[in-house]
C-alpha cells in the first residue's frame, strides 16, 4: 500500500460509510452503541445527554441533578465478578462527546453501594474524561453493612477490590470500542473508601492507572474500624459522666482549642494551620466549685479528652491508629465521639469480621484489632508499602494524596503513617526519594473529604475546595480547573509533563457553597511542611508560605 494512490471507488466507499456510520461522540452513536464482545460484561443500556440537558440520576449511594454538563453518553453495564457464584457489579461509563483522550475511575465512600454518578458528572464529564464507576457489587447506602451477610464472601471481595479492578479492565475496552482508540492515560480519584480503593489498586494492580488522587484513605480498615469503636468508647454511653454533648464540643472545647492553638501559625483566624504544633491542654476548662457544667469540663471528661487527643497504643504497645488533632470539634458533634448515629464500624464488626449480628460496641476488647487483621475481610486492607512496580521506571505511576487536618472520621495520622511507611520502605529498598512519585498535601481546617452534605453534616472551615472527590458535587468546585487549583489537573501535569506540584491553591467559599462567593484562598502545603502567615491580606494565598 505504501505510496499507492487511493482509487476512486475507495473514496466513494469511505464517503458512504462516513454518512451511515454515526459520528464518534453523537446521539446516534451512543444509542446504537454495542459494547465489544467482552467476557463477563453485558450491556444494560445507553442514554445520550445533550449539552446542558437535565441529568437527574440517583441510586441508594449517590445522586446528581443538574443541567450544567457537556454532552455525553451514559453506558450501563453489569459485570460478572464470580461466574460460579453468579455475583456481579453494576458499572457505568460516562463518555463525553468532547473527550480529552483520558480515562478516569471514580471511587466510593463508606461501605459504597451505588455508582458514584455525582463524581462521574461533576469531575469526569465536566473535565472531559471518559469516566467509570462501579457500585462495588451491592446496592445500599454508605453506612449499611447488612449486604455483607455475614458470610456473603463474594460481595465482600467485590467491595474489597474485585469489582473496581474488573470495571477498570472492562471500562478501558468499552472506551476503546466507543472512541475507536484507547485512552492515552488512566487516572483515578477517590476519598475515604475511595482513597483505600486507589491505594489498593496501586498495590495490587499497578498497571491499572498511571496516576491516582487519594483522599483521606480508609486503607487500614482493620485498624480504622477498631479505632472508631475504641475512640467512641472514650465518651460512650451517652449516660456516662465522660460524655460531652455537641454543644460542649462546639461552644466550650472548640473556643479553648482555638485560644491555645490558633495563633501559633501567625494568624488568629479560626483555622489551625498545623495542629502538630499544639498540644491541647483540656484541664484549663476544669470546672470550679459551683460552676455550671455546661460551660466547663468535669474530671472524667478531661481524662477522656486526653485519650482522644493522644495516639493510640494497645496494651501490647501495638500501634493502632492516629489521634484526633485539635481543630475539628465543631464538625462531628454526632460523629465518632458522639457515635450514637454512626453505625458503620459496628456494622463492619457484625457483618464482615465477627459474624455476629447482635454485636454491640460495648463488647469491644483489646483483641479486636488483631481479629480484624486476621480476617481482613475481602483483603480490604491496603497497607503494603511496597509500591515498586507502580512507581518503577517501566510504569512511572504517581500518587497525589490529601487529608484534612481536622478530619475526625479518619485521623490524618493514618495518611501520615502510610506515607511514612512507603517513604521508609522505598528509601531502604530502592534508594529513591519519595518526592519523585508520592506527595501528600494537608488541608488546614478541612474535615473528612468534603463529602456530600447528605452523608456528613459539616465540612469545616478552611480553604477546602481544590477539586477533591465529592467537592464539586457538593457545591464547592475548584475555583479554576488549572493544575494549581485542581488536584486532578495537577496529577495529569505530573504524569504527562513531569511537572510535580509543590503547592496547590484551595478556596474557601462562604458557607462552603460556591454561590455564596469566594472568601479566601490559601496554599496547601506538601507534607511535612506547614502553612505560615507571612503578612499582608489574609484572604490572599500569596500572604502565606509553606515552611518545614
Ligand atoms: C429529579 O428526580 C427526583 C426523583 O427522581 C425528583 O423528585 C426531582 O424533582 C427531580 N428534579 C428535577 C429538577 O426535575
Ligand atoms: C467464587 O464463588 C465460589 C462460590 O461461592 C467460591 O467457592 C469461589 O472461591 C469463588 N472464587 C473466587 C475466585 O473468589
Ligand atoms: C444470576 O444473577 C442475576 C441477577 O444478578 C439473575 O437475574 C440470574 O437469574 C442469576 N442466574 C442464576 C443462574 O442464578
Ligand atoms: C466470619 O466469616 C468469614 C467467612 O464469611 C470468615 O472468613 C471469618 O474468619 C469469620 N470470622 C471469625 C471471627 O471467625
Ligand atoms: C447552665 O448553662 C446552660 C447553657 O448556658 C443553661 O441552659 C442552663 O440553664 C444553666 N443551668 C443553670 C443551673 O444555671
Ligand atoms: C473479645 O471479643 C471477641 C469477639 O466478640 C471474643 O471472641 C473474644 O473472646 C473476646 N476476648 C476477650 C479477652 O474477651
Ligand atoms: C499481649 O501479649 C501477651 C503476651 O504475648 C499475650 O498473651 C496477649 O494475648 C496479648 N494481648 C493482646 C490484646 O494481643
Ligand atoms: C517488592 O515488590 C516487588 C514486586 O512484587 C518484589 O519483586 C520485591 O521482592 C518486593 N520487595 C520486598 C523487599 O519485598
Ligand atoms: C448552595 O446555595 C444555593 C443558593 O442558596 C442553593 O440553592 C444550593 O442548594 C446550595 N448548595 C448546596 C450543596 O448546599
Ligand atoms: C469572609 O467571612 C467572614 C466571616 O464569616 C465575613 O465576615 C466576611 O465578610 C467574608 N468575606 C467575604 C469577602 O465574603
Amino acid at each position: 500500500m505504501h505510496g499507492s494512490i487511493c482509487p476512486l471507488w475507495l473514496l466513494l466507499l469511505v464517503t458512504i460509510l462516513a454518512c451511515t456510520t454515526p459520528v464518534i461522540g453523537s446521539s446516534a452513536q451512543c444509542t446504537s452503541f454495542t459494547i465489544p464482545h467482552l467476557e463477563g460484561a453485558a450491556l444494560l443500556g445507553t442514554t445520550y445527554f445533550k449539552v446542558n440537558e437535565r441529568v437527574n440520576i440517583s441510586n441508594l449511594y449517590s445522586a446528581i441533578d443538574t443541567d450544567t454538563l457537556p454532552a455525553f453518553c451514559r453506558v450501563e453495564l453489569v459485570i460478572t465478578t464470580n461466574a460460579t457464584a453468579n455475583s456481579s457489579a453494576l458499572t457505568e461509563l460516562w463518555l463525553p462527546d468532547d473527550w480529552n483522550g483520558r480515562f478516569l475511575a471514580a471511587g466510593q465512600g463508606g461501605l459504597a453501594g451505588g455508582v458514584d454518578v455525582a463524581d462521574l458528572g461533576f469531575i469526569a464529564i465536566q473535565q472531559g474524561f471518559a469516566g467509570v464507576s462501579t457500585d462495588t457489587g451491592h446496592s445500599s447506602d454508605a453506612d449499611d453493612g447488612t449486604w455483607a451477610g455475614p458470610g456473603n464472601d463474594n460481595a465482600i471481595i467485590d467491595f474489597g477490590w474485585r469489582a473496581l479492578h474488573l470495571s477498570v479492565i472492562t471500562g478501558k475496552e468499552v472506551v476503546k470500542g466507543y472512541y475507536g482508540r484507547s485512552a492515552t492515560k488512566a487516572y483515578y480519584i477517590g476519598c475515604s473508601t475511595g482513597g483505600r480503593q486507589g491505594l489498593k489498586e496501586v498495590q495490587m494492580f499497578p498497571d491499572d492507572f498511571d496516576g491516582v488522587v487519594v483522599g483521606s484513605p480508609a486503607n487500614w480498615m482493620s485498624h480504622l474500624m477498631s479505632w472508631s469503636v475504641h475512640i467512641s468508647l472514650n465518651v460512650l454511653p451517652t449516660t456516662s459522666p465522660r460524655f460531652m454533648t455537641p454543644a460542649i464540643w462546639s461552644d466550650v472545647i472548640h473556643p479553648e482549642v482555638l485560644r491555645q492553638c490558633d495563633g501559633l501559625d501567625g494568624l488568629q483566624d479560626g483555622i489551625i494551620n498545623d495542629p502538630r504544633s499544639c498540644s491541647f491542654r483540656p484541664e484549663t476548662l476544669a470546672c470550679r466549685p459551683g460552676q455550671n457544667t455546661s460551660t466547663c469540663l468535669t474530671l472524667p471528661q478531661i481524662h477522656a479528652l486526653h485519650r482522644i487527643f493522644a495516639d493510640y497504643f494497645e496494651t501490647n504497645q501495638t500501634y493502632i491508629f492516629g489521634p484526633y488533632y485539635p481543630g475539628g470539634e465543631t464538625a462531628y458533634p454526632d460523629g465518632l465521639v458522639g457515635a450514637t448515629s454512626f453505625p458503620l464500624p459496628q456494622n463492619w464488626m457484625r457483618f464482615f469480621v465477627l459474624n455476629d449480628t447482635e454485636w454491640t460496641m460495648d463488647e469491644y476488647n483489646a483483641s479486636i484489632p488483631r481479629i480484624c487483621e486476621e480476617v481482613n475481610p475481602g483483603q480490604a486492607d491496603a497497607v503494603n508499602p511496597n509500591i515498586t512496580v507502580f512507581v518503577g521506571p517501566s510504569h512511572g505511576g504517581k500518587i497525589l494524596q490529601y487529608v484534612g487536618w481536622a478530619d475526625q472520621l479518619i485521623s490524618p495520622g493514618n495518611s501520615i503513617h502510610y506515607y511514612e511507611s512507603v517513604h521508609a520502605f522505598m528509601q531502604a529498598e530502592t534508594g529513591r526519594d519519595i518526592d519523585e512519585f508520592y506527595r501528600l498535601f494537608t488541608v488546614p481546617g478541612m474535615n473528612h473529604c468534603r463529602a456530600p452534605a447528605d452523608v456528613f453534616v459539616q465540612d469545616g472551615f478552611g480553604a477546602n475546595a481544590f477539586g477533591g472527590a465529592g467537592q464539586a458535587a457538593s457545591g464547592m468546585p475548584p475555583i479554576s480547573l488549572d493544575a494549581q487549583h485542581n488536584i486532578l489537573a495537577a496529577l495529569v501535569e505530573w504524569v504527562e509533563h513531569e511537572e510535580a506540584p509543590s503547592t496547590l491553591t484551595a478556596a474557601y467559599y462562604n458557607n462552603n457553597n460556591v454561590t455564596a462567593g469566594v472568601n479566601f484562598t490559601r496554599p496547601l502545603c506538601k507534607f511535612p511542611a506547614s502553612l505560615r502567615f507571612v503578612g499582608g491580606n489574609s484572604n490572599d494565598a500569596a500572604s502565606f508560605e509553606c515552611v518545614t
